[in-house]
């Protein structure tokens, strides 16, 4: 792509996503790339600018990434965060020392408006901070822009050189004004123009999807995910009818949600094949109660019932798949250029034998594949859906699954999500669960012996940690009634309030 690009070093911090994607969201096309990135590969680059993230060590320990000098000589404006701020300094001839009070945690600052970074702020911030050491000593040519109570240095900078650096952390929610101030460094600083949006990426990816495939055909796994869903509609987008997309479904998904896979991509120009594997799926479940083995057993059929549909097809030449930004980050993609093998279908051979690989969502962040869906015409209810495991309900019926117990479970929880949808409750997913406990209950003058059903409804951003939604007791109350009243089978309902960790989203 064209666009201005700004880079972001990493040097190890849990938030060099956050703020790439900050970048982003300011409309500036961002990308991530390892701290140590050869200078000449920089060069080529041609940045707008560079920011540095935050990383765990600390500059004296012989192993810890180094910021290379020449990255601060190129005349490209750099901002430093946190981790980030030290290497910088460090790197200049600053000096960093273990703090008296460590910081974490949000923290009243103090800001100097007159510098770009924080212009149009008032001088009293509130920021994220979590360090140990700080900057004692400024590189010769920095000023002090912020202070807190135990640092000295919360931000600094060296305007003549364009180099900026703040101790606390601007990517994060827990600093109110932090995109402010990476807007700043964007427009003020960096001179970027705001040229980066999704409309560009859709072009530019059916541009060069055309390229790569030419004339020939491309098969994709459809999984009614977000991202092999809106993978399909650019797909027919560039490369119409030439494009056959296999959606096994396994049996395992929730309530007429096949339907509605089946219903949003009939109408594209594509080749929609739905393979109804049920049965298949079930009787390879028979018995296993192990939630390690049924993931096994269901990834492993999965790639059984593709391949065998595949080759139904004939010469097929390109692989498509819906693999996004945060998959290559996470495979160590500087590194060795490794893919995580074939994320969203679950684990494809790669003895397939196909020409090429597509993954035209590789540059994108979630929530820009769920903005690139809307503007292909998705429906929301395809574009906003919550995550679901690979082996779906398969992990939410605890124990042996059942055609029975899946439809006692499906029920439930289509009464739990409708009813939730209904109110403002503030939860990122949410879904009933069957557990394999009965229990002894009464209904008008007869004895009961039905399933518990837990409902599970968490708070996350990330979904690495997460808290249980304060649901009302009211709306609990409603969903519980409605539950025991119209599933037959179901005796009970509790609520999980554990969060993550020690507990993980999905039960099994
Ligand atoms: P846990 O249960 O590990 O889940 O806290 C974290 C998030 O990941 C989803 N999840 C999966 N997604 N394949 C997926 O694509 C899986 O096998 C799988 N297992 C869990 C889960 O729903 C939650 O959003």
């Amino acid at each position: 792509m064209t666009n201005q690009t700004v880079l972001v070093l990493d040097f190890g911090g849990q938030y060099k996503e956050l703020i790439a994607r900050r970048v982003r969201e300011c409309k500036v096309y961002s990308r991530i790339e390892p701290g140590n990135m050869p200078i000449d590969e920089i060069k080529k680059l041609a940045p707008i600018g560079i920011i540095l993230t935050g990383g765990p060590n600390s500059v004296y320990d012989p192993d810890s990434p180094k910021c290379a000098p020449e990255i601060l000589d190129l005349g490209i404006p750099v901002l430093g965060i946190c981790y980030g701020m030290q290497a910088m300094c460090y790197a200049l001839g600053g000096m960093i020392r273990s703090c008296d009070t460590p910081e974490y945690g949000k923290t009243p600052a103090m800001v100097d408006p007159s510098f770009p970074l924080f212009e149009g702020l008032s001088t009293e911030q509130t920021v994220l901070m979590s360090h140990t050491d700080g900057v004692s000593e400024l590189p010769y040519g920095f000023v002090n822009c912020s202070r807190t109570l135990n640092c000295n240095n919360a931000a600094a900078c060296d305007p003549s050189r364009k180099l900026y650096c703040v101790q606390f952390h601007p990517e994060v929610e827990a600093t109110p004004n932090g995109t402010k101030m990476i807007r700043n460094f964007l427009y003020r600083v960096c001179g970027a123009k705001g040229d980066y949006d999704m409309s560009d990426y859709e072009e530019y990816q059916i541009r060069s999807i055309r390229e790569r495939v030419g004339g020939k055909k491309v098969l994709l796994g459809l999984s009614g995910g977000v991202d092999s869903s809106v993978c399909a509609a650019l797909l027919a987008k560039a490369v119409p009818d030439r494009l056959y997309c296999i959606f096994v479904d396994h049996g395992l998904m929730r309530k007429n949600e096949g339907d509605e896979v089946e219903e949003a991509f009939r109408g594209h120009a594509l080749n929609f094949i739905r393979v109804n594997a049920e049965d298949e799926f079930l009787s390879a479940l028979k018995g296993v109660t192990d939630p390690e083995k049924k993931r096994k057993i269901i990834g492993k059929l999965f790639v059984e019932v593709f391949r065998r549909e595949a080759a139904k097809l004939g010469n097929i030449e390109f692989l498509a798949q819906g693999t996004i930004y945060p998959d290559v980050i996470e495979s160590g993609a500087w590194n060795s250029a490794v893919i995580k093998s074939h994320h969203n279908v679950g684990g494809l051979p790669e003895e397939l034998g196909f020409e090429g690989l597509v993954e035209p969502l590789r540059g994108l962040f979630k929530d820009e594949v769920r903005a690139l869906g809307r503007q292909l015409g998705l429906p929301k209810t395809l574009v906003m859906r919550q995550p679901f495991p690979g082996p779906g309900l398969a992990v939410r019926v605890i124990g042996e699954v059942t055609k029975e117990k899946l439809e006692i479970l499906r029920e439930a929880d289509a009464i739990f999500r409708c009813e939730l949808q209904k109110t403002r409750c503030r939860a990122n997913q949410y879904f009933a669960v069957l557990t394999d406990m009965r229990s002894v209950g009464v209904v008008g003058d007869f004895r009961t012996y039905d399933y518990t059903v837990a409902l599970r409804a968490v708070v996350t951003g990330d979904f690495m940690t997460a808290e249980y939604a304060e649901i009302p007791y009211r709306i609990l109350g409603r969903v519980s009634s409605r539950i025991v009243n119209e599933v037959k089978g179901v005796g009970r309902v509790v609520y999980d309030i554990t969060g993550k960790p020690p507990a993980t989203i999905e039960w099994e």
